[in-house]
C-alpha cells in the first residue's frame, strides 16, 4: 500500500477539468505539498479556486514539454509522485494535428526522461479510451486492439507505448489510467469543448443543440469524481504497477440519448440539429471495468442522470454570473 500522506505531489495539467478535481481529492490525502504545472492552454486559474482555499497549492505556469524547466521544478520541490493529465484535446487535433501530437508526446517524453533519471519516484499517467478507436467487441477491455482514429488518439497511444516501454526497459514505477468520457463541473466549455458543455451552453443560450452524424454513436460516460478517486486508489495499490486500467461506467449511451437527457434536465423541447459526422468519430464505446474492480475495488458511485444534474447546476451558475 502506497500512501500520499506527507508526499510531495505534482499534477501536470492540474488547472484543467479532471486535473483540478484531482488536486481537490489529493488535498484530502494530507500531502506535504502539491505543485500544479499547467501552460493554461485550456486550463484556468479559476478551476483551482476551491483547492486554494483549502491548501497552499503551488502553481507553475509552464509548458511541461520543456525538459530543463521541468527538471528544475521537480527537483526544487523534491517531487515524489507526478500525475500527468496534461493534454491538447481531440477537437484541437482535427485542426492542428502535428502540433497536438508533438505537445502530447512532448510532455510524456519529458516525464519519462525525468523519472528514469531519478528526479521523482512514481508516474501516474493518463491515457484515453480514444486509443481503442471504434469497438470491435461489445465491451472494451484493456486487451482490445489499439486503433486510434484521430491525431489526438494517435498521440495518446504513442504516450502509452512510451510509458510502457520505460516500465519494461528501465523498470520505472508507473501506472496508466485509461478513462472513458468524463463529465462534470469545470469541463472546458470554450473553444474545443466537448459534447456535454457545448450542448448545455447552446441550450442555455437558447440555441439548438447539435449532433454530428445520426447520433447513434455511443460513449461511456463516467463522472469526474469517480475517475479521480480511482486514480488515487490506483496509485495506492501495489497491484497496479506496470498496468493500464480502464476507468469507465461500463454503460453505453448514444449521443442522441445524451442530448435528450440534457434537454429534459433543462426543460428544452425542440429537436437537435444534425450536422455532418465529425472526421474520425468512433461509433461504439463502452468500457470493461473488470480489471479496475479486481485491482482497486472500483465501483462508479454517480450515474449519468445524477452527475448531469450537478454538472448542469454548475454551468447554470456560471452562465448567470
Ligand atoms: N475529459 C475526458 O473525457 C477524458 C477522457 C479520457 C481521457 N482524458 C485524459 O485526461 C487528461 C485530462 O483531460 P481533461 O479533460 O481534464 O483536459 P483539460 O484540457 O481540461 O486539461 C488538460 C490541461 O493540460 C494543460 N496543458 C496542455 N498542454 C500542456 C503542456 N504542454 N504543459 C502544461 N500543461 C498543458 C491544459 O492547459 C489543461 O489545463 C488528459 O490526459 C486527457 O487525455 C480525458
Amino acid at each position: 500500500m502506497n500512501e500520499l500522506k506527507n508526499k510531495s505531489l505534482m499534477v501536470v495539467g492540474g488547472a484543467g477539468f479532471i486535473g483540478s478535481h484531482l488536486v481537490e481529492a489529493l488535498i484530502e490525502e494530507k500531502p506535504k505539498s502539491i505543485v500544479v504545472v499547467d501552460n493554461f492552454f485550456l486550463g484556468e486559474m479559476g478551476n483551482l479556486e476551491t483547492a486554494k482555499t483549502k491548501f497552499d497549492v503551488i502553481v507553475e505556469n509552464q509548458d511541461a514539454c520543456d525538459y530543463e524547466k521541468m527538471k528544475k521544478i521537480v527537483e526544487t520541490n523534491k517531487i515524489d509522485v507526478v500525475f500527468n493529465l496534461a493534454c491538447v484535446p481531440l477537437p484541437t487535433s482535427l485542426v492542428k494535428p502535428i502540433w497536438t501530437f508533438d505537445q502530447n508526446i512532448g510532455v510524456a517524453k519529458t516525464l519519462c526522461r525525468l523519472i528514469r533519471e531519478g528526479s521523482f519516484k512514481t508516474l501516474v499517467h493518463y491515457s484515453s479510451s480514444e486509443v481503442y478507436g471504434t469497438a470491435t467487441k461489445e465491451t472494451m477491455d484493456e486487451e482490445h486492439s489499439l486503433f486510434p482514429r484521430t491525431p489526438y488518439a494517435a498521440a495518446k497511444a504513442a504516450c502509452d507505448h512510451l510509458v510502457n516501454a520505460y516500465y519494461e526497459t528501465y523498470g520505472i514505477d508507473m501506472v496508466i489510467i485509461r478513462p472513458f468520457n468524463n463529465f462534470g463541473p469545470r469541463q472546458n466549455d470554450k473553444s474545443y469543448a466537448g459534447v456535454i458543455p457545448l450542448t448545455v451552453k447552446r441550450i442555455l443560450n437558447n440555441e439548438q443543440p447539435v449532433i454530428f452524424g445520426d447520433g447513434t454513436q455511443t460513449r461511456d460516460f463516467i463522472f469526474v469524481k469517480d475517475t479521480v478517486n480511482a486514480t488515487i486508489d490506483a496509485y495506492k495499490s501495489d497491484q497496479t504497477r506496470g498496468r493500464t486500467i480502464n476507468i469507465a461506467s461500463g454503460k453505453e449511451t448514444s449521443v442522441k440519448d445524451l442530448i435528450d437527457l440534457i434537454s429534459q434536465e433543462l426543460s428544452y423541447d425542440k429537436p437537435a440539429r444534425h450536422d455532418a459526422p465529425r472526421p474520425g468519430d468512433v461509433m461504439r464505446h463502452m468500457g470493461d471495468i473488470t480489471l479496475a474492480k479486481k485491482l482497486i475495488g472500483f465501483q462508479p458511485t454517480t450515474d449519468l442522470r445524477k452527475g448531469m444534474k450537478e454538472t448542469i447546476d454548475w454551468y447554470k451558475k456560471r452562465h448567470v454570473v
